[in-house]
């Protein structure tokens, strides 16, 4: 299957773009601590205050960790006889409330925790049979406010009916259980950051401008335990909904793993400097009783933070992939400069080369974030060793912009389709060609490889719904195997599109080589044995 009719019936229903929740909160994005990567949801009183001391004693709030959060598990099974939320009082004997007043004598902000259905989520596949929120939501936020609440993380589970425990394609919409609460919370005249952990099973960043949080997780759980795969599951998720978050509503990639097992030192620099830039939130997760120097020094830089709450409040986007070798992204800060992401995919310590026209520019003025040391001026590129995993993360200012690329482009619906390649109207505008791969293929003819030919960027404007919540070959992206003139066929990792068939990407970009001068060339797309995105164009530049 190609999977292009599956959820595109919950697709019609968000067409406009999500607008930042107006309760003047998170301006810029979160900062702060929760439990859930270093304790699940079976963390004690005792646990929270010696984390929030901890939190303190570290000196962490004075760079913007100033949010202390609970997360699951605090609940009881039963509401009071007056129908309110209630704590598990072997879990907090001295109360929900009491902890908010400890956070709150420490200079922290308290932030609660509940869920949008019939139980909230728990550690024991959906047993506890915590009290959830939904159809208390006046209540339940009239009783946060009480207890002093400044955040409320409001999870999904149970969201659909009370034995549906996790559900990453409910038959219901969920975004009602959202703007319900979110209304509630606003009613209560007490400022409440919303953060949605709806884990990105309906694109709440696309959600209507009634929604609904100053924060929307994106995807499903980066873990515990972390993963690099689950990095890569989530940084593909996020490619075709950058341009959603801005003050007031954030894209939450998910709490930090830096401190955890299942990722590298190196690996946790990268994921730490990657959500940063893509302005996420950024909760601390780990057990910050046992904090190494290498965690916090991660945790600690400034230089990354300031690109974080930066007030400009632009994510990075997607710019390039060299499959299966590096990822460039950028984006805007304040000040006029850019910050550049690039990820080394590749499993080994080795010299990276970032071309500076992947960003936009021929030459600019550099500091390196990860080291805070000045790069001076670089032209056309920069080479450096980059670890296994490892990231550039640079601040360029003074950027002079590169020449940009001017293409030919070649309908899809014009090539030859062999195999079960075939047309699919998108609407009056756009038909591309779908079911390629598995035997089918896309065969562009008469492309011209210009005067000379030999290598040639490409520029393909594709569509790609194949979402995923856990981790696939090619977790959110599927692979395109492309041939120049019957030549080796390249591996393309082509992400996300969107998370329905109906919006395309359009600019993904391959240099390849093998290029004959002249209208005379063929290009052929195709995959052995998965599909890959349904193709709109592709453009050669000139
Ligand atoms: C709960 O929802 C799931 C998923 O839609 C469905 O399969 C199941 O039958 C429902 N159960 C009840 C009791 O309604
Ligand atoms: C890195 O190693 C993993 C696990 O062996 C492998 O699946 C993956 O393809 C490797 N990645 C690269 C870029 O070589
Ligand atoms: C058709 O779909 C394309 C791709 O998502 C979109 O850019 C365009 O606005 C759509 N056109 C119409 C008329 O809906």
């Amino acid at each position: 299957m190609t999977g292009w009719l599956l959820k595109i019936s919950t697709s019609l229903s968000f067409s406009s773009l999500a607008f930042a929740l107006n309760n003047g909160l998170g301006v810029t994005p979160a900062m702060g601590w929760n439990p859930y990567n270093a304790f699940l949801c079976s963390t004690t009183e005792a646990q929270y205050q010696t984390q929030a001391q901890s939190l303190v004693s570290l000196g962490l709030p004075s760079l913007g960790y100033n949010y202390f959060n609970i997360d699951c598990g605090w609940q009881a099974t039963v509401r009071t006889s007056a129908g309110d939320i209630t704590w598990d009082p072997t879990i907090f004997p001295s109360g929900v409330p009491a902890l908010g007043i400890f956070v709150h004598n420490l200079g922290l902000k308290f932030g609660v925790y509940s869920d949008g259905g019939v139980f909230a989520c728990d550690f024991v596949g959906g047993t506890a049979h915590y009290i959830g929120s939904l159809g208390h939501e006046t209540s339940d936020a009239d009783t946060f406010a009480s207890w002093g609440a400044d955040y409320l993380k409001y999870d999904n589970c149970y969201a659909v009916n009370s034995t549906d425990f996790v559900d990453d394609n409910p038959p219901i919409l969920i975004e009602p259980h959202y703007a319900t609460m979110e209304n509630a919370l606003a009613a209560t005249g007490r400022p409440i950051l919303f953060s949605a952990c709806e884990w990105g099973v309906q694109d709440p960043a696309r959600w209507p401008a009634s929604a609904v949080a100053n924060s929307w997780r994106i995807a499903n759980d980066i873990g515990p335990p972390a993963s690099w795969d689950n990095l890569f599951r989530i940084i593909n998720q996020l490619v075709p909904i950058t341009q959603f978050a801005g003050p007031g509503g954030w894209n939450d990639l998910d709490l930090l793993e830096v401190g955890n097992v299942g990722l590298t030192t190196v690996e946790q620099q990268t994921h730490f400097a990657f959500w940063a830039a893509a302005k996420s939130p950024l909760l601390i997760s780990t057990d910050l009783t046992t904090v190494t120097a290498e965690t916090l020094g991660i945790l600690k830089n400034t230089g990354i933070i300031a690109v974080n709450q930066d007030s400009l409040g632009k994510s990075i986007s997607f710019k390039r992939r060299y499959t299966n070798d590096q990822d460039v992204w950028s984006g805007p800060l304040a000040d006029g400069s850019t910050v550049a992401v690039v990820i080394n995919w590749q499993n080994v310590s080795r010299s990276l080369t970032f071309s500076l026209a992947d960003v936009g520019f021929s030459s600019a003025i550099a500091t390196d974030l990860n080291t805070g040391t000045s790069l001076g001026k670089l032209t056309t590129s920069y080479t450096s060793t980059v670890a296994a995993h490892g990231s550039l993360v640079l601040k360029l200012t003074g950027g002079v912009s590169a020449p940009i690329p001017t293409f030919t482009y070649y309908p899809a619906t014009s090539g030859t389709l062999g195999g079960g390649a075939t047309p699919r109207v998108v609407n009056d505008t756009v038909t591309v060609v779908g079911f390629v791969g598995n035997g089918g293929t896309l065969t562009f003819t008469n492309v011209d490889g210009g005067t000379a030919g030999g290598t040639k960027l490409l520029s393909f404007d594709y569509i790609n719904g194949d979402v995923t919540f856990t981790n696939t070959a090619c977790s959110n992206c599927r692979n395109t195997f492309v041939s120049v003139n019957g030549g080796t066929a390249v591996q393309v990792q082509m992400p996300l599109s969107a998370q329905s068939w109906d919006i395309l990407f359009s600019g993904y970009l391959v240099s390849l080589p093998g290029f004959n001068a002249g209208k005379t060339n063929t290009v052929t797309l195709s995959n052995p044995s998965a599909y890959t995105p349904d193709f709109y164009r592709m453009g050669v530049a000139m």
